[in-house]
């Protein structure tokens, strides 16, 4: 097994409600498969829990932990839970994004607030979340830290606050590549393209656009099989990344997109 006697946290581990599996659900679910304990956390601690009750029913160790990103004091409490309990952590998988569900607009029509909002959730709760665990990581000499992106960082996407903090993530990521390779910590970054999951679908479903259209959409446009990807590619990726085999993989931007960076 890959991540075997490995502590992993899974921020944004549970899910949106729908017909198909999350990145950040799968991404915890396979990281238990391969071996490693995991502290599932999201601001949702109903949905947090459920993920961790699927890693349970298939004999894997998971526990839940309530945790809202805009908020540090929280990332603080679930990162020191998780070191109390496990003693360290070994891995860092920041999941948490939104975009259309969190109000995200052009920029010509844009509010402040909302604005606001996105770069909280979407880029400071990362940084927050590093700047905590990262002592742990630095003591014990050694640590992974994975952030999910997105292909809008790279491709053409209409909405400001999605667009610009997907794409500082990827900055972020490589600060934190090139700051911390002097204590055997490694940091890469996840740019998902057109997924299969219920972030990606459910907010785009209209009274004048089916779930099949919605579907039908995305699909053509990936060049791999003229079909998204499902969260299995991505958590497949973060097991990787997060394993002994990509020990030598630090500061990398991966697009798991069926080749929609190249066309
Ligand atoms: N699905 C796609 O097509 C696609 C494409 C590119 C990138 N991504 C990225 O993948 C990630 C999410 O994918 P997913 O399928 O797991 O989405 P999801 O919506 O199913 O899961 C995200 C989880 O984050 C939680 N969350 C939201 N705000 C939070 C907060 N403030 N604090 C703590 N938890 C919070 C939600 O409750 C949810 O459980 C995002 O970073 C997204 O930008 C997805």
């Amino acid at each position: 097994m890959l991540l075997e006697g490995k502590t992993a946290l899974v921020i944004g581990g549970g899910q949106t409600p729908g017909e198909t599996v999350g990145n950040g659900r799968a991404v915890a679910m396979d990281f238990a498969r391969e071996g490693a304990r995991v502290a599932v956390a999201d601001r949702n601690l109903a949905s947090a829990q459920e993920t961790a009750d699927l890693i349970s029913a298939e004999g894997n160790v998971a526990q839940a932990f309530e945790l809202d990103v805009q908020h540090e004091a929280s990332i603080q409490a679930v990162v020191a839970a998780v070191v109390s309990a496990w003693g360290g952590v070994d891995i860092l998988h920041n999941n948490v994004g939104v975009s259309l569900a969190g109000g995200d607009a052009v920029v010509e029509d844009v509010e402040a607030a909302t604005f606001d909002r996105l770069v909280h959730v979407n880029l400071r709760g990362m940084v927050l979340a590093c700047k905590h665990v990262l002592p742990h990581m630095r003591a014990a000499g050694s640590g992974c830290i994975i952030n999910i992106s997105s292909m809008a960082a790279w491709k053409p996407y209409p909405l400001v606050g999605y667009k610009t903090t997907k794409a500082a993530v990827i900055a972020l990521t490589e600060q934190l590549a090139a700051q911390n390779a002097r204590y055997g910590i490694r940091a890469n970054v996840i740019l998902p393209g057109l997924m299969h999951t219920p972030m990606a679908i459910e907010a785009r479903i209209a009274p004048d656009k089916s779930r099949e259209q919605v579907v039908a959409e995305r699909d053509q446009q990936v060049p791999l099989g003229r079909r998204m990807g499902s969260a299995w590619d991505v958590a497949h990726a973060a097991t990787f990344l997060a394993s002994d085999k990509a020990g030598y993989i630090t500061g990398v931007a991966l697009p798991v997109d069926g080749g929609l960076s190249v066309v």
